[in-house]
């Protein structure tokens, strides 16, 4: 090995997967390089832009001297901390301290603080699988050992209490992290199985973490906030989905009270703050609720067409497409390999979806993700295309 590759090898925690969404992405652009209609059902993000509140707040914040747009608080600017508290008083019917919340870079941002505040290496955190793949890869990356419960149909794929008590029985766990609705399977948990499952991870000293991240964007039943069960959770939400803003990179957290200083003296040290143009929209966004109400009802028009329509071309099991904007569904009716078929999917009908391996290191293979965020134009077509090209295989 030459000294030069010696001196810059990359560090074995660095050695953490690919996001594989992101090479279905890639696959796609190639095509549409090439002249191909692609219908994009493997991005979990919205078409919409953010509300015209956010986009009229941001614009006005450029259209002035520009001195408003320096450095921000490290936990973000007060007006907007304050914001999203009154949000949870709103939404949820809770009182929130504008003091414990946390403006973060996405709720991306959010778990990297949270862990780093919460966890020290070797720490064991429970997450149920299938499940958003950045949890494992950030927890791994920060040394930290991700134990992944497996859900099944009897649960409506949701954590159970039996089986964290199980993990933490093995050996003990130092947190839980769990999203409802979630990611991939759309599912969610009820408000009794919710604050079931905090209570019993507090009871046996094991923190919770929650991902809200798709609060709002609920079609079977409201979804709560684990701040209702206990206000010894983190509560981790984001700009990103239901206001349509994934690439303003602004998110928050609701935190312990004894939890904000640590953060507050990490986030000064790792970002120093969250783009301030950015926070600006993010405040005036929670005025564009009407605007961002209507996106929705287009999510639930599409998701009725998928439901109705998968059913028809052939794929008649999913999990229950409760909330977000997912439908994982199994196809091994067709395929041993989900990769291989959504790969053919793509190549062959033009559309693009994302195989379960991303979520589910294990039955993975059984699986696709279907996003739904897109138009319904595009739903429609989606649907006709993958009727014909199942047919076409059959
Ligand atoms: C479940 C879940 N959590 C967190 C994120 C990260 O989102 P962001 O960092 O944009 O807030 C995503 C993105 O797709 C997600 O699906």
């Amino acid at each position: 090995m030459t000294r030069d590759r010696a001196l810059c090898l990359p560090s074995a925690r660095s050695d953490v997967p690919a996001f594989m969404v992101m090479d279905v992405m890639s696959a796609a652009a190639r095509l549409e390089q090439a002249g191909r209609h692609v219908i994009h059902m493997e991005v979990g993000q919205p078409a919409a832009p953010a509300p015209a509140t956010a986009l009229a707040a941001a614009r006005e914040a450029l259209g002035g001297s520009g001195a408003a747009l320096g450095y921000t608080e490290s936990l973000g600017i007060p007006s907007l901390r304050r914001r999203i508290a009154h949000h949870y008083e709103e939404a949820y019917g809770e009182a929130v301290d504008p003091a414990t919340v946390v403006v973060t870079t996405g709720s991306s941002g959010a778990f990297v603080l949270a862990f780093l505040a919460l966890l020290e290496p070797g720490d064991r955190v429970a997450l149920s699988v299938p499940a958003y793949p950045p949890y494992r890869h950030i927890l791994t990356a920060l040394g930290c050992e991700p134990v992944l419960i497996r859900t099944g149909a009897d649960t409506r794929f949701a954590l159970t209490p039996e089986a964290l008590l199980a993990a933490h029985r093995e050996k003990p766990l130092k947190a839980v992290l769990v999203a409802s609705p979630a990611n991939p399977t759309g599912t969610m948990m009820t408000a009794e199985a919710l604050a079931e499952l905090v209570a019993t991870a507090e009871d046996a000293g094991i923190a919770f973490i929650s991902d809200e991240i798709y609060h709002g964007l609920d079609y079977a039943f409201p979804a709560t906030t684990a701040l209702t069960a206990s206000r010894r959770a983190v509560v981790i939400n984001s700009f990103s989905k239901y206001f349509c803003m994934t690439g303003w990179r602004v998110g928050w957290m609701i935190a312990p009270e004894i939890l904000v200083r640590p953060m507050e003296r990490l986030h000064q040290n790792l970002a120093i703050s969250v783009p301030t143009l950015s926070q600006v929209a993010a405040q005036a966004a929670f005025d564009g609720r009407a605007e961002m109400e209507a996106v929705k009802a287009g999510y639930a028009r599409n998701r009725d067409i998928l439901v109705k329509g998968l059913p028809a071309c052939g794929i008649e099991r999913f999990l229950p497409v409760d909330g977000a904007f997912y439908l994982y569904a199994d196809v091994s009716d067709f395929t041993p390999d989900s990769h291989a078929f959504a790969r053919a999917l793509l190549e062959e009908a033009g559309v693009a979806v994302t195989p379960g391996l991303d979520f589910d290191p294990v039955s993975g293979h059984h699986f696709v993700r279907f996003s739904y965020a897109r138009s319904e134009a595009d739903m429609i077509e989606a649907v006709d295309r993958i009727g014909r090209w199942l047919k076409g295989m059959g």
